[in-house]
């Protein structure tokens, strides 16, 4: 079993804890252009300084029509090569890995026309959302959008990227048979898109750059998800970074008695079937808690989000035995990233102003 602070090697890059700071998009600090602000760059830099062993920037989208929302950064571009070159370096600087996320949001994104493997109809936040079916021609263009975007992202310096495919997102939508109901070679029982990018974005990059993906765990069901790993795992991707959430077409599952979430269940079912890292995260609220998950479910790295919000420096605290301070689920980082307003960290100031 590992220790929270063992280091871990994945290809040729070297990790100094088992710390990941996972995706986590800042809303509101990047503009319609998607271009990199000095928010962002400092953001990243301050994260490092903390301690976290592996960063996985935050969703950056492959082409404008496919953001969750307008302020989202991009990689659509070879403009926003030198911004993310920025990040790459703030964050190379303090001697840390980062990958970057590449997405496309499907039929929950923010943009008008969202689209969708089939024709589909659900509630997101509170909103009707109604995908239109991409043609396959269609398809072909976003899969070369994800290859341009790895491509760019080893411009940038980035040691790797992590692929979105999960939390209700386009490739997800293609993974999960209740909202793929295509009967082409993109359809349900196929992993084409994956297949078409993968090859692609090794076509492109060398050997040594990291290729994983953000995998849903219960697409729609945890069995499903294992199948789609073991896939994956055979396809030659690196890491497997386990999540859900965010859609309906889900059947979660878990054992009774699980001293843990179900998401960190599958995260587990996962990494028993596969032979590449695993990352596990969700409401990881403490160190303590950390090295449970890793001890409980075997997995490889945790993912502390909203922990890391709260208190960039989450794992230098950690380290030294000091309190981390933890994310009280206000929900305030969903919609804007105020940290005037996260009720997390205004209670660790309180906290520490009081001794
Ligand atoms: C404000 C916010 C933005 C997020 N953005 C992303 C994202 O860009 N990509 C992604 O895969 N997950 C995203 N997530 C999910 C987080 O990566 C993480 O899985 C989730 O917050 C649960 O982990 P935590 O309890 O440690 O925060 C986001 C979460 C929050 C709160
Ligand atoms: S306390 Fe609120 S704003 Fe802060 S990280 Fe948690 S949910 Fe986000």
């Amino acid at each position: 079993m590992a220790n929270l602070f063992d280091p871990f090697q994945m290809k040729g890059i070297s990790i100094k804890n088992r710390i990941c700071m996972p995706p986590v998009v800042c809303y509101g600090w990047a503009c319609e252009d998607g271009m990199v602000t000095d928010k962002n760059v400092e953001h990243y830099r301050a994260i490092v300084k903390g301690g976290t062993g592996l960063i996985i920037q935050e969703a950056t989208c492959i082409c404008p029509e496919g953001r969750i929302s307008a302020d989202q950064l991009g990689i659509w571009s070879d403009a926003h090569i030198p911004g993310l070159h920025r990040i790459v370096d703030a964050v190379h600087g303090e001697g840390v890995p980062i990958f970057i996320q590449i997405h496309h949001a499907g039929v929950i994104g923010g943009m008008e026309n969202v689209v969708c493997p089939s024709d589909y109809t659900c509630v997101h936040k509170g909103r009707e959302k109604h995908g239109r079916e991409l043609t396959s021609a269609e398809i072909q263009i976003i899969e070369q959008q994800f290859i341009d975007a790895a491509r760019r992202a080893y411009a940038a310096g980035y040691d790797g990227v992590e692929i979105h495919g999960c939390h209700g997102y386009l490739l997800c939508e293609f993974m999960n048979r209740r909202v793929n109901r295509r009967t082409d070679e993109y359809g349900p029982d196929s992993m084409k898109i994956l297949e078409n990018i993968l090859d692609g974005i090794r076509k492109v990059t060398p050997p040594e750059f990291v290729v994983g993906i953000r995998l849903g765990l219960f697409e729609p069901t945890l069995a499903d998800s294992i199948a789609h790993a073991r896939w994956l795992d055979a396809h030659g991707i690196d890491f497997i970074d386990a999540s859900y959430g965010f859609t309906y077409a889900m059947d979660p599952e878990m054992p009774e008695n699980y001293p843990l979430l179900d998401i960190h269940y599958g995260a587990q079912e996962i990494k028993k079937n596969v032979s590449v890292p695993v990352f596990a995260v969700n409401s990881i609220k403490s160190a303590a808690m950390a090295q449970q998950v890793l001890d409980v479910t075997g997995v490889d790295m945790v993912d502390i989000g909203r922990g890391i919000l709260v208190n960039y420096d989450w794992a230098n605290d950690a380290r030294a035995g000091r309190d981390t301070g933890r994310c009280l689920d206000c929900a305030e980082c969903m919609w804007r990233i105020d940290t005037e307003k996260c009720a997390g960290k205004r209670l660790l100031k309180k906290q520490r102003a009081h001794g």
